[in-house]
């Protein structure tokens, strides 16, 4: 099924909303002494596209039964805090190097890398806190072993993302072979990609649910097709459209999937796993819409 939508996704919108909202009221939960607080609100609330949020409220429309939703706006805002952490990480001098993120300057260039440091230090603490707390419930508590789930899937993730984060360090400069390359792309981007699905699911689904693997198989796909694509948009698309440094991963010879392959095979292949991703989906029929919507919106993405 060919899905036509525009590229600013009606649904992505309608997830940024949501999510922009629910991250203000969680981070107002917390006392944080300055200037820490500043380097925390600048690393989560100026920009991002949310696609982790997006996936989940997307994936609990596959159930009619929304009275854990709340469980499920926990768990976006749980993942895109623990994301917000692996990009102000991600940037810092002794990893990636960045001075640009979201159109703005990067966390330790406006805070320092102390304070950027102990901002992504913070943020990953407090994605567990909310994933364990009662923010957004209404009379309905969730089952607890529903948010044992929602963590172990989310602190698993965290711990692949950061071996992905040092395989890729480790490639910079070297010549390997596709099915390393892959195994970084998976860790360092596709876990935390998947898990935000995979939060949701076990919070919306039962989890005999014959579902729940095609789920997981999606968002295994879809995460891979997200840094193949973050790779081919470095070269492609310029850095006031991206938000941050076009060209950079040439510049410090990143492992990547253009530089291993050639540009043009690299779009085949996202091309290849999106459709691969979608498929999985079928078995879902109508309900799985939203996923569909951004995985078309996610192809087509320019930034
Ligand atoms: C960028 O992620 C880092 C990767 C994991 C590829 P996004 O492209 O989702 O960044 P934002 O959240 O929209 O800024
Ligand atoms: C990021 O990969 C993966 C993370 C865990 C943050 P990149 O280093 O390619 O992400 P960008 O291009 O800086 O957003
Ligand atoms: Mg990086
Ligand atoms: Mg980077
Ligand atoms: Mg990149």
């Amino acid at each position: 099924m060919t899905v036509h939508i525009s590229v600013n996704s009606e649904v992505l919108q309608r997830a940024q909303q949501q999510i922009q909202q629910d991250l203000k009221i969680a981070l107002d939960a917390f006392f944080i002494p300055e200037p820490l607080k500043s380097a925390v609100n600048h690393a989560v609330m100026l920009g991002g596209k949310r696609v982790r949020p997006a996936l989940a409220y997307a994936t609990a429309e596959l159930s009619e039964d929304h009275k854990n939703f709340a469980a499920v706006r926990r768990a976006a805002v749980a993942v895109e805090l623990i994301h917000c952490y692996s990009l102000a990480h991600d940037d810092l001098p002794c990893m990636d190097n960045d001075l640009l993120r979201r159109g703005q300057p990067t966390c330790h260039v406006a805070y320092g890398e102390d304070t950027a440091l102990l901002a992504g230090d913070i943020l990953q603490s407090m994605a567990f806190e909310v994933l364990g707390s009662r923010l957004f419930d209404t009379q309905v508590t969730v089952d607890p072993s529903i948010v044992l789930k929602q963590m172990q899937i989310l602190a698993t993730s965290s711990s692949k993302m950061v071996c992905g984060q040092v395989l890729d360090l480790q490639a910079e400069g070297k010549k390997i072979d596709q099915e390393a390359l892959e195994n970084i792309h998976r860790n360092k981007t596709g876990a935390l990609i998947q898990a935000a699905i995979m939060m949701s699911a076990v919070t919306v689904m039962d989890g005999v649910d014959a579902g729940i693997p095609k789920l997981r198989e999606f968002g295994q796909v879809l995460g891979l097709a997200f840094q193949v694509q973050d790779d081919i948009l470095d070269i492609v698309s310029d850095t006031e459209t991206l938000g941050k440094t076009a060209g950079k991963d040439e510049l410090v010879e990143k492992s990547t999937y253009p530089a291993l392959l050639g540009l043009d095979a690299a779009k085949e292949y996202a091309n290849k796993l999106h459709q691969q991703a979608i498929s999985a989906l079928d078995y879902f029929g109508d309900s799985a819409s939203e996923l569909k919507q951004i995985s078309a919106f996610l192809l087509a993405r320019k930034s």
